[in-house]
């Protein structure tokens, strides 16, 4: 007995989406669709997952302030900074807007973006005793919460002098996410696109952190379903128009095993001290393919 994601629902009643429409006339179809789909097998989203075009506008609107914050940090940040000045950049450009990062105190994490360095994975915490300098590639990961609303990205930045191998780890990284962005297409399986992100890295003879992924995002901070980048075609959930998710594959150089600073819990770090890159989009699934919502 397959138990469904989703609920049967009486057809002149309203539609769950909120449109005001009677079910029949709304959502039946598309309620349908990812039944034969589950019949068959597939993981598939239930309607919680399911963003309403009143919930896009509020993530779009959250999402402003993301990319408004990431833009501020690209124009300041430089060799001889300490990475508490991009936080404090994060926090004030945050607020001044109207929003809130969602970092500051996530699961007690105590500061307002995430900063990691070299070979630091992610979730390097910013500090003033740590100094950006010439050749560091660093990830500035930036959440941010408006009206309820979740946005999250982040990007690498290339601080002076970066060695050559260092910048392509982080062209290819940034050409992982896109080539992610690309197999993002309504119907198929999440999986059709962490596999194209993996492959792209192995043909360029990095490796792809397996244990730390993407994840839904926008009326929580972190939701269902988890994002994998080491996963194969047709497996995982189907991506349905209206899903909201991240795409942030963390790249390594060297070996894909890492380990977590026991001093603070948070950053996680290369086991063999090989650097590692990473870029993070959030991006909507449409009726026709995909749409970004955060960069
Ligand atoms: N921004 C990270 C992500 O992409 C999550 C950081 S959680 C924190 O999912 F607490 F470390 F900030
Ligand atoms: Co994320």
């Amino acid at each position: 007995m397959i138990k469904f994601a989703n609920e049967k629902m009486d057809r002149n009643a309203p539609c769950w989406c909120g449109s005001g429409k009677k079910y029949k006339h709304c959502h039946e179809a598309f309620d349908e669709k990812i039944r034969e789909f589950e019949l068959k097998g597939a993981v598939v989203p239930d309607r919680s997952l399911i963003k309403t075009p009143r919930d896009i506008e509020g993530i779009k609107a959250s999402a402003k302030i993301n990319i408004a914050v990431l833009d501020e940090v690209g124009s300041k940040i430089h060799a001889g900074m300490t990475t508490q000045e991009i936080d404090d950049i994060v926090y004030n450009t945050t607020v001044k807007m109207g929003g809130i990062p969602a970092d500051l105190h996530y699961e007690g994490y105590p500061k307002s973006v995430c900063t990691s360095i070299n070979d630091q994975v992610c979730h390097g915490i910013p500090s003033k005793d740590v100094v950006l300098k010439d050749g560091d590639i660093v990830n500035v990961d930036c959440s941010t919460i408006l009206n309820g609303f979740f946005s999250d990205s982040s990007r690498m930045f290339c601080i002076g002098n970066v060695d050559p191998s260092w910048k392509k780890l982080v062209d290819v990284t940034k050409e992982c996410v896109q080539i992610g962005l690309e197999h993002v297409i309504p119907w198929t399986y999440l999986g059709d696109m962490g596999n194209a992100v993996h492959q792209h890295a192995l043909d360029n003879g990095y490796s792809v952190v397996r244990e730390i992924g993407g994840h839904g995002c926008g009326l929580e901070f972190h939701e269902d379903p988890y994002v994998s980048y080491v996963s194969l075609p047709g497996t995982e959930m189907l991506m349905v128009p209206g899903m909201v998710f991240t795409i942030e594959p963390m790249v390594n150089m060297g070996t894909d095993e890492i380990f977590q600073d026991e001093g603070n819990g948070w950053s996680i770090y290369t086991v063999d001290g090989k650097p590692s890159a990473q870029w993070e989009i959030q991006v909507l699934v449409t009726e026709t393919g995909h749409e970004v919502l955060s960069y």
